[in-house]
């Protein structure tokens, strides 16, 4: 099937230097606050991006739960296919893309684990059935078949009929701590805005136009 005319135009307000808040997560607050009230579902789902030497690269979609000055926090299982290659490689690379904003928001940066106490913490809120479905699922590894999870569900949630449901010492939060986090703002002409946030050690952040 040919494609090559799936195309539009991406018409938006243009983004300019002085548009930007100097604190790239200030700016990405206000991107993702846009992209909520623009109605994108799901706006806090984000591509995830590893790579490892012996697998290659591999990308998948996480679920954003907190950020603030330190970083970017999603939740996981540390045994699945990205938590092995995060451990021999913590460089990662995240895109949100908000396409009916016609915007994208890329992060690159280092992935680290959080604390047990706010894996715990965030891990309290989570409906029942998602506790027990962390207790049931060694993510990534193959399995026989659907009945093996509902029996292995099954048997967990039987196991915890009561009380609180504790943490698996599998499952918890990576923090990715941005190096460089760059808003792309789609305009006429394949002529997009691009602005590109570099850390720069204690002394805050740079900001570069770059060529779309
Ligand atoms: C919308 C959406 C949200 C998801 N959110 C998460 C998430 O927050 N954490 C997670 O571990 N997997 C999430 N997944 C599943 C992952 O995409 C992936 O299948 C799983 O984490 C296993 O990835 P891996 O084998 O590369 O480790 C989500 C999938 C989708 C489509």
């Amino acid at each position: 099937m040919d494609i090559s005319d799936y195309r539009r135009e991406y018409m938006s307000q243009g983004l300019d230097l002085n548009d930007l808040d100097k604190d790239p997560i200030k700016q990405y607050e206000l991107w993702f606050q846009q992209a909520s009230e623009a109605g994108i579902q799901d706006a806090n789902a984000f591509s995830l991006a590893t790579y490892d030497i012996t697998s290659g690269p591999s990308l998948r979609t996480v679920l954003l739960k907190l950020f603030d000055a330190k970083g970017f926090v999603f939740f996981t299982n540390y045994n699945s296919q990205k938590s092995k290659q995060i451990q021999g490689n913590g460089q990662v690379a995240m895109l949100f893309p908000w396409l009916p904003l016609n915007r994208q928001v890329k992060v690159e940066g280092r992935c680290e684990k959080i604390s047990t106490a706010a894996s715990l913490k965030y891990f309290a809120t989570r409906p029942r059935g998602s506790q027990i479905g962390a207790w049931c699922s060694d993510q990534s590894e193959v399995i026989e078949s659907r009945s093996f999870l509902e029996q292995k569900y099954r048997e967990a949630a039987d196991k915890f009929k009561s009380g609180t449901i504790p943490l698996p010492s599998s499952w918890g939060g990576y923090r990715i701590v941005p190096h460089s986090i760059e808003f792309w703002q789609g305009q006429e002409n394949r002529l997009h805005d691009r602005f590109k946030y570099t850390k720069q050690g204690s002394e805050g952040w740079s900001i570069e136009r770059l060529a779309p």
